[in-house]
């Protein structure tokens, strides 16, 4: 935990007039933006605290530092060098011994088994590290009745990106894309490859994916997610297209996932938390959950730490957050 003293000190020195320059540090001066108190707010209103807590994907440290506030130990781990080398510049701009952070991956923690009271990871699993990975390291490194804090995008946030103009659109789309196809077509794949010789006439001449999913029988929500992609209009058309015959030729085996992460559905999290060993799951809005003194869950924001970003884009869920207990 911190003093008063140290806790002024952070909040003085929180937002640099001037950064030094360099990605990592645009990236913590975006995040600085925000007052320190208002994460401190944030950690608060989760109601996290106690012992010792890992942030898995720590970035630059800026919910390491508020995290201070609440625990004994924080450590961080990121596998980006640079952005630990700003996390221990801040730290020892704020004149503090903790946090440790480590260079390190969360597919395979660099902490003893039953470390940690509390694991928080925010805005890192994107796509990019399968989920049963990540729920096996934090389960490993929990001790008993540990929780883990784990908030992420939901397929809303590819589509706020994608209707922005600029250069994140193409994340966005990607990330739509990559969203349906996981949670929505993966499971035709079989269906596509048995069914190619029969409706062979079908695979050469259907003008869209979803035509072709339709020809071969594939679920309703399988053939509303290829419509769904349809719908951007741009290159996903033809990709789905291109995607769903190499499948049926067998010279793929599963859709294509161009770079810019992918959202998920709180149901996903649920399970694969529940494999891992994890005896009980919330999930709420981001920003919204709030554990109380007696184990109960709260939902409901913070009138002063309010969330990031409305709950939903367009009907679908924008990021959401999810407690899980060993
Ligand atoms: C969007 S940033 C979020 C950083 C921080 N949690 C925050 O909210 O400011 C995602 C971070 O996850 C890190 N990351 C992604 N995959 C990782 C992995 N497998 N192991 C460790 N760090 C990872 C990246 O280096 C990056 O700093």
């Amino acid at each position: 935990m911190l003093t008063a003293a140290q806790r002024k000190t952070i909040d003085s020195k929180w937002n640099p007039t001037r950064w030094p320059t360099g990605p990592a540090y645009d990236y913590a001066r975006a995040m600085h933006r925000r007052s320190y108190q208002f994460y401190c707010d944030r950690i608060q209103h989760l109601g996290f605290g106690g012992g010792a807590v890992l942030e898995a994907g720590c970035g630059t440290g800026t919910w390491c530092f508020a995290l201070l506030t609440a625990f004994d130990k924080v450590a961080g781990v990121d596998f980006t060098q640079e952005r630990i080398d700003v996390a221990n510049w801040l730290k020892a701009r704020f004149r503090l011994k903790k946090p440790e952070f480590r260079k390190g991956d969360i597919r395979a923690i660099s902490f003893e088994n039953e470390t940690f009271d509390a694991v928080f990871c925010s805005s890192v699993l994107l796509g990019g590290v399968p989920l049963e990975k990540a729920y096996a390291e934090f389960h490993r490194v929990l001790k008993p009745g540990g929780v883990a804090y784990v908030e992420l995008n939901g397929l809303g946030y590819g589509y706020s990106l994608f209707r922005e103009t600029g250069p994140r659109h193409e994340i966005g789309g990607h990330t739509i894309y990559n969203s349906l196809c996981q949670r929505r077509l993966s499971r035709t794949v079989a269906q596509i490859r048995a069914a190619s010789t029969a409706h062979a006439t079908a695979f050469e001449s259907a003008g869209a994916a979803s035509d072709l999913l339709k020809a071969v029988g594939a679920e309703p929500d399988a053939v509303a997610a290829a419509e769904a992609i349809e719908a951007l209009g741009d290159g996903y058309p033809a990709l789905l297209l291109k995607d769903v015959r190499d499948i049926g030729q067998g010279t793929r085996d599963k859709f294509s996932q161009p770079s810019g992460g992918r959202g998920y559905e709180p149901e996903e999290l649920e399970a694969v938390a529940r494999q891992t060993g994890f005896r009980r799951f919330e999930w709420s809005h981001e920003g919204w959950l709030s554990l109380q003194d007696d184990g109960t869950v709260r939902k409901g924001t913070s009138a002063v730490a309010p969330p990031f970003s409305q709950p939903f884009f367009e009907g679908h869920l924008r990021r959401f957050e999810t407690l899980s207990w060993k």
